[in-house]
């Protein structure tokens, strides 16, 4: 599948098969994030691997269970902003190595949700105390990895819907 292919089919999935994934796949995707782009190199972005035992616990805290008690792995992309010098950069950090994440599984025939944390007050408290983070990391998302048990369509052309010409207008 070429790069364009992965991301025009990706889809959020919320329903695994227990079909497993190993690790060196799961690595893989890390690989992947890793490889985004940083605002001034700063890097702080660090990756929080989570097997099923992990996302079962966290499960059990939160609203939205399915996700974490079918899929196989979590990546919980978090950021150090602990003397961090770039602003908002580690939130928009974070978010492309989490989106690379999502092509990447994309790429090799897996599933994947982002599952967002930053601010979200009815879930940031359980992921935070599910990863102990101490104050100053902050966690962005987690995508959630598997073999998906369920099928969609990939969302086609933008033109038409998105694209503007030259400048805003309504
Ligand atoms: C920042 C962000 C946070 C999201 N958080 C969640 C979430 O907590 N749970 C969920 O099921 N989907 C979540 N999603 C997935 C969106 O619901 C999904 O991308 C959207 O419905 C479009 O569907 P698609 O991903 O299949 O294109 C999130 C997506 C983004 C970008």
């Amino acid at each position: 599948m070429t790069a364009i292919e992965a991301i025009m089919k990706r889809r959020s999935v919320r329903k695994f098969t227990g079909e497993p994934v190993t690790k060196e796949t799961v690595m893989q995707l890390i690989d992947a994030a890793a490889a985004a782009p940083s605002a001034m190199n700063l890097r702080p972005v660090r990756f929080i691997l989570m097997d099923k035992h992990d996302m079962a616990k966290l499960a059990a805290t939160i609203d939205q269970k399915q996700p974490f008690e079918q899929g196989q792995w979590a990546i919980a992309v978090c950021a150090d902003t602990r003397g961090y010098t770039g602003g908002t950069g580690w939130l928009e950090d974070a978010s492309a190595a989490l989106e690379n994440i999502l092509i990447a599984a994309t790429a090799l025939g897996l599933g994947s949700l982002w599952y967002g944390v930053y601010r979200r007050a009815a879930k940031e408290p359980q992921v935070r105390a599910a990863l102990n983070l101490p104050e100053g990391a902050e966690c962005a998302g987690i995508a959630v990895i598997g073999h998906a048990a369920e099928e969609k369509e990939g969302h086609g052309a933008a033109d038409g819907k998105f694209v503007l010409e030259s400048k805003w207008s309504e």
